[in-house]
């Protein structure tokens, strides 16, 4: 490590005034953390409100205490992936760069970060600033650190914009999500009149002090640009402040600047340099005026708000012209991975399409190795915009990229339909494989979305098009595509045949994947006419899954198993496979796996006669933001149930809200559990014919799938 000590870009300016109880607030959350006990602190506020400064300033007075690790958000169209992890990692050297480098897993990273801070000999402060702008993979650090502050020697403070957050932002449920004790939350108000008129009369301006509170609204941001200008009088936007201030500056010092706004990170002197020959007396002249700051060897405007009015004040045509210049100063070096996103960004501002073309993949594709999904699927879509000018395969495969990140995004629509334009162009370009294999990969899509019926023709479609090919990788997949189709609607028998084909398919191309869900279909598929057997490949399919470290896989292993043995009432059995599948989901922050085995765990504390456990875990999952329709379904079954046996109130409105989900899938696994609930309420209640028509609803499909144990419920 180059240097413990990771400083702020941020030398706080001057007395901060009115900040005295925030201050307070980071100290008290500095002291816990030094005692162990870590904390998150959210500095909220408008832009220009005093959340950098508050943040570097209170770094600043801990230095020789503490090591402070500094890592930004950026205002790209779509951000850097980990962004202000590889900030700090720059700044460290060492494992945490190198594992970045390579591209390794999330959890390994994130495991790593917090090691990195579990072994420091000082407590840290860890500033992760703008994070209203952070991409989907830091905001999954944040969550996975916000879990686990509670035992590191570290205070982490966010500072983010609360005014520009709508409501489905996605950093609101991150927020939501992190734990009340270890939380401090830190709102910065504008500063009084009493204060404005304060620093007015420091600056020699008493006679404006009243027009500039009212002016600026406190926003010291404001007010203090308005104090560095003087003979300006009182600017009636922030952007006129601004740009009162650039009004005096050399035309090679005003040149820099244009070209410096254009960059939200900051700007390489070089690029500077290469787009308008200015050299170095324009930056220093940037720099002695208070525009720009050096940081860490790049140009950064002193406020993102004064980069934004410099921005603003080009004109269109300017301003495309001068991002080709610095696109084309980047693109004469080779493109790292971490400067993709900087590329696309300046590839789309200059309206280069080309540019877009060669640099919105490799970005997106960068992002997704991240994790940074919701960004990768920003570069894909920005990327397809223009591929009608690309070789229709080319164009295929990007949409097929698209559609496994909106997958990843939970996004079910968007990958479906891009999974089917994808199917559609091989089809056209006479490419079967490719084809098949589309539409084999629709299936999670649409059974997530409760398209069960969907489901079936991809796949029945998918096998028409491969069996009558050669032997494959693909037809292996197909197999293992109607197995899991045929076991997930309960068709037993039948998903042990195509479970067959898969596993000698499978074995001829040494595909894994296909070798794990072909075990664990087996194991669903026999565990309730023979356990014994049924157990062994369950636990097969994990052994395998757990070695080759897929998560999606592992997950599935976990869930099927505890799926198929709590429908036969083998809760023991079906808790054996939900609690370690929960513990290794909670452990990766796999939010949605995890929640969708509490929610079959809950079913299983029910019929279990741990009722209260039940109630807790079903909450649990219908207070969390991110659970799927199906775990929705299956906790609103959970919770009909337990109100029907204790007499509570709000069963049938779980029942009719579980129905409403479960109706459209058509599916036994999911309609069988809410008729049987539904049936039961109404026994309980009294209402013979309600319970009679309850269950003839679903009897056919249970008896068509000859389900022994919702045949001997509903009947
Ligand atoms: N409490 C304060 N007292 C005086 N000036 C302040 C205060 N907070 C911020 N400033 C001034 O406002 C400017 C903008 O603050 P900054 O911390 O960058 O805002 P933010 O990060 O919230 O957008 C700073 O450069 C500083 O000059
Ligand atoms: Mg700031």
């Amino acid at each position: 490590m180059r240097d413990p000590v990771c400083s702020t870009p941020l030398i706080a300016p001057m007395e901060l005034v009115e900040r005295e109880q925030a201050l307070a607030a980071l100290i008290s959350g500095l002291a816990s953390a030094a005692d162990g006990e870590g904390r998150v602190a959210l500095l909220a506020g408008e832009a220009g409100i005093g959340k950098s400064s508050l943040a570097s300033r209170f770094a600043a007075a801990h230095r020789d205490t503490a090591d402070v690790l500094w890592g930004a958000c950026d205002a790209l169209f779509t951000p850097r992936p980990l962004g202000p992890l590889r900030d700090i990692a720059l700044h460290m050297q060492g494992a945490l760069l190198s594992a970045l480098e390579a591209d390794r897993d999330r959890h390994h990273l994130f495991s790593l970060f917090l090691r990195g801070l579990r072994e420091r000999k000082r407590p840290a402060i860890v500033i992760f600033e703008d994070v209203h702008w952070a991409d989907e993979a830091t905001l999954d650090l944040i969550k996975f650190l916000g879990r686990r502050i509670a035992a590191v020697r570290a205070l982490v403070i966010l500072t983010y914009r609360d005014d520009e957050l709508d409501p489905r932002h996605p950093l609101r449920s991150v927020l939501g999500d992190l734990p009340p004790e270890t939380t401090l939350r830190i709102p910065l108000q504008p500063l009084s009149e009493q204060s404005v008129m304060s620093l007015a009369r420091n600056a020699g301006r008493t006679n404006e002090a009243a027009r500039l509170h009212a002016a600026t609204g406190g926003n010291p941001f404001y007010v203090t640009e308005v104090l560095a200008n003087e003979g300006a009088g009182v600017p009636a936007t922030v952007r006129d402040a601004v740009l009162a201030r650039t009004a005096r500056l050399s035309p090679s010092a005003r040149e820099t600047l244009d070209v410096a706004s254009l960059s939200p990170g900051g700007i390489e002197p070089w690029i500077v340099e290469a787009c308008t020959g200015c050299g170095a007396a324009g930056l220093d002249e940037c720099v002695s005026r208070g525009m720009l700051r050096l940081v860490r060897g790049n140009y950064v405007f002193r406020h993102e708000l004064a980069r934004l009015a410099v921005l603003d004040a080009l004109s269109p045509l300017r301003r495309r012209e001068l991002h080709r210049a610095v696109l084309q100063a980047l693109r004469s070096r080779p493109a790292s991975p971490e400067m993709l996103a900087r590329l696309v960004h300046h590839a789309e501002a200059a309206d280069d399409h080309e540019a877009i073309l060669e640099y919105a993949p490799a970005a997106g594709h960068h992002a997704a190795s991240m994790g940074a999904h919701r960004e990768a699927v920003a570069h894909f879509a920005g990327a397809l915009r223009y591929a009608d000018a690309i070789p229709p395969r080319d164009r295929a495969l990007l949409l097929a990229a698209h559609a496994h990140e909106s997958y990843a995004t939970g996004d079910m629509e968007s990958s479906i339909s891009a999974r089917r334009r994808a199917a559609k162009i091989w089809r056209e370009l006479g490419e079967p494989l490719m084809e098949g294999d589309n539409l084999c990969r629709m299936m999670g899509s649409l059974i997530s979305a409760g398209r069960d019926r969907e489901a079936e023709e991809v796949s029945r479609a998918a096998l028409e098009i491969l069996e009558p090919l050669a032997p494959g990788p693909q037809l292996a997949f197909a197999y293992r595509t109607q197995a899991a189709q045929r076991m997930l609607q309960r068709d037993y028998a039948q998903a042990l045949e195509w479970g067959e084909k898969a596993v000698a398919m499978a074995e001829r191309f040494n595909d894994q994947e296909t070798l794990v869900s072909a075990y664990n279909i087996f194991g669903c598929s026999l565990i309730q006419s023979d356990e014994e057997r049924g157990c062994e490949y369950l636990e097969k399919s994990l052994a395998l899954a757990l070695d080759g470290g897929q998560q999606h896989l592992v997950f599935m292993a976990y869930a099927n198993a505890g799926s198929a043995c709590g429908e036969y009432y083998r809760f023991e059995l079906a808790d054996r496979y939900l609690a370690p599948g929960i513990a290794y989901t909670t452990e990766r922050d796999y939010d949605h796996g995890r929640l969708y085995m509490m929610s079959l765990q809950a079913l299983s504390h029910l019929y279990q006669g741990r009722w209260n456990a039940a109630a807790d875990t079903a909450l649990a999952v219908l207070d969390a933001p991110g659970r799927t329709s199906i775990s929705h379904m299956a906790t609103l079954v959970a919770l009909g149930r337990l109100r029907t046996r204790r007499g509570d109130p709000g069963a049938m409105e779980a029942l009719d809200k579980a129905l409403e989900l479960a109706e459209p899938t058509g599916s036994l696994q999911r309609i069988g559990p809410v008729r049987a609930a539904r049936a039961e309420a109404a026994w309980l209640a009294g209402d013979a014919a309600t319970t009679i028509s309850e269950a003839r609803a679903a009897y056919p499909l249970a008896l068509a799938k000859s389900h022994p144990w919702f045949i001997g419920e509903l009947a």
